[in-house]
């Protein structure tokens, strides 16, 4: 696929392909077009010229980087729970606050006192609850603690499904890819290891890397 901005060429020609059980971290510097791949895949994006073709078992989970913003301010954690599954039971929908860190009246909460931690949870909960097969995440520990983020790792480590992630940090690359893409301005370079392989090959860290 051929994606641009204005004069800037995001992508030239782009064939990738995720296949049942690969986890892709996609890496490269601030502007590389890591969201915008995400964003193509998710189907939050169209590309210029070229196709995505999801297969027909695909069930998608989007963390979108600014997934957080999106969230209703006035909404409480529940009615924003409801609002995304109207056909849920309110039982279902505390148990799935409770899972996610909410417990008692903190899911009586207005969306616009929430910290960034505890967005993140609301929309972590959103994207878990009727559980995907393909998981597509963009920077979903930005706002996480650690112990938070350790959580939800190790979440992840038992999750079956296919992945693409955006993450600058360590721990999570190194647990949970088994493929790297980078994306550089030379073009995007694949690489059939996870992260740590890839960091013995080319003796290199992800750019931007926070630990
Ligand atoms: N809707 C848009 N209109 C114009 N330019 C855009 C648009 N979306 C993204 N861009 C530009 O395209 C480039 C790639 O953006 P993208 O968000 O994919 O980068 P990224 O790799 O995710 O960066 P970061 O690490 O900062 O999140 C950037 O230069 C960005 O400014
Ligand atoms: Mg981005």
């Amino acid at each position: 696929m051929h994606k641009r901005y204005g004069e800037r060429t995001i992508y030239d020609g782009l064939d990738f392909q995720v296949r049942r059980r690969e986890r892709w971290c996609v890496m490269g510097i601030n502007g590389a077009g890591k969201s915008t791949l995400l964003k193509l895949i998710a189907g939050a994006s169209e590309p210029d010229s070229g196709t995505v073709t999801r297969g027909p078992s695909v069930k998608m989970g989007y963390f979108a980087q600014h997934a957080m913003e999106l969230l209703e301010a006035e909404r409480t954690v529940l009615q924003s729970l409801e609002d995304s599954f109207p056909q849920a039971g309110q039982a279902a929908l505390r148990a799935l606050a409770g899972c996610f860190g909410f417990s008692g009246d903190e899911i009586e909460k207005k969306c616009r006192v929430l910290s960034g931690g505890e967005k993140a949870r609301l929309v972590m909960a959103k994207m878990l609850f009727d559980p995907p097969n393909f998981l597509v995440l963009d920077e979903p520990t930005n706002h996480l603690d650690i112990a938070t983020k350790q959580m939800l790792v190790e979440a992840l480590s038992r999750f079956e499904g296919a992945m693409l992630f955006v993450s600058h940090d360590r721990h999570f690359l190194a647990a949970l890819s088994n493929r790297v893409l980078e994306l550089t301005p030379e073009g995007p370079h694949l690489y059939g290891g996870g992260y740590t392989e890839y960091v013995e090959r080319t003796g290199q860290e992800a750019p931007g890397l926070r630990t």
